[in-house]
């Protein structure tokens, strides 16, 4: 018989491996675990909203329904307080970061960012969402508040990170530095559990992910790019396939297992590009890089950014190894302005 491992088994089998590891960090992974199956269970029943009543609606127990992304929102901040293991949050649905004032959370050994419900305009066509979550080491002394520079740290600082994909089958994805693992729920027992162990990133792939709606205002480097995508040359596989979801998670996820690369690239209108350095690009960073891809601003490393606000955006190129090294070499040719 097949052992299944679940996400808490798997977790805690992964502290034993490190020396330091006193289970803070397996239980904030638990509450994360928690969260993305109670914003699971609303997203399944988001088609029957007509039905059943939406936003200024109440529910049975007399309390206001929620849209989706602050259900999720407020689902992950409750989680995230009640694992005891985090001081403060930077959240995409909170202008001003969210600290944690109660005793036990002053305690907290970690910070996390996130964007509670990414690609959330694909909810009422039954597309696929994500969660998208960063963990850091606090910076400030324990038993104090959070401070703001526990939530600037460049990616190269992050604990952990991780995607929760809201698909045909939900998954949680995540890495703490050793490589990346994936789980599937399996909704008959409630549990995450492990179906992609050690997640690599083809070196090579046929993939090319971007809103080409935008093409008009893209930077010289990435139209040549497309260009080169859309070239016949059977040697090297081209034309390469063209597949864009609009979730940032969904699509990642997607080009991670088979192959592919993913631009969200400046424009004169966007200099800075649409997506956040803080809880959309350095998590998903830092797991394409786990994973063996590659993620840039089109002129260095996500991960290497120094923040200056927790809502920054960034430009965002990410994928396999061998499409970004000739995606870089187009933006030096031709220019990312
Ligand atoms: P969010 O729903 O959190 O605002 O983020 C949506 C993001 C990302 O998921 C996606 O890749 C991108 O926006 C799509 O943008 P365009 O519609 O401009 O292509
Ligand atoms: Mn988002
Ligand atoms: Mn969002």
């Amino acid at each position: 018989m097949n052992k299944v491992v679940t996400l808490n088994q798997f977790i805690i089998e992964r502290q034993h491996e490190i020396p330091e590891a006193t289970g803070g960090f397996s239980r904030l992974l638990h509450h994360l675990g928690i969260a993305a199956k109670k914003v699971n269970r609303e997203v399944n029943k988001a088609g029957l909203v007509d039905i059943l009543g939406r936003t200024g609606a109440e529910n049975v127990q007399g309390e206001e329904q929620q849209k989706l992304d602050l259900y999720a929102n407020e689902t992950f901040l409750d989680e995230l307080r009640a694992s005891g293991e985090c001081c403060g949050v930077a959240s995409e649905e909170n202008e001003d970061v969210v600290i944690f004032e109660e005793g036990l959370q002053r305690n907290g050994r970690y910070i996390v960012c996130m964007d509670p419900l990414d690609g959330s305009s694909n909810i009422d066509v039954n597309v696929s969402v994500g969660t998208i979550f960063a963990v850091y080491k606090r910076l400030s002394p324990l038993g104090g508040p959070a401070e703001k520079r526990d939530f600037l740290q460049p990616g190269s600082a992050l604990a952990a990170a991780g995607y929760v994909i809201y698909g045909s089958s939900t998954m949680l994805v995540y890495s703490s530095g050793r490589g990346v693992d994936g789980f599937t729920l399996d909704p008959s027992i409630g549990e995450f559990c492990l179906s992609h162990p050690a997640v690599r990133f083809p070196a090579d792939g046929r993939i090319y992910s971007i809103n080409e709606g935008n093409y008009e205002k893209f930077p010289p480097g990435v139209k040549r790019y497309i260009k080169f995508c859309q070239e016949s040359d059977p040697r090297s596989g081209r034309p390469y396939t063209s597949r864009y979801i609009g979730s940032l998670v969904a699509d990642i996820h997607r080009n991670m297992l088979k192959g592919g690369i993913y631009i969200y690239p400046e424009t004169e209108s966007h200099p800075h590009g649409k997506l956040r350095l803080q809880y959309e690009c350095n998590p998903m960073a830092y797991l394409v890089e786990q994973a063996g891809g590659q993620a840039t601003n089109g002129l260095g490393r996500i991960l290497d950014i120094t923040p200056q606000d927790i809502h920054q955006r960034t430009p965002f190129y990410a994928g396999s190894e061998r499409m970004m090294d000739k995606t870089t070499e187009f933006l030096r040719l031709f220019g990312t302005r």
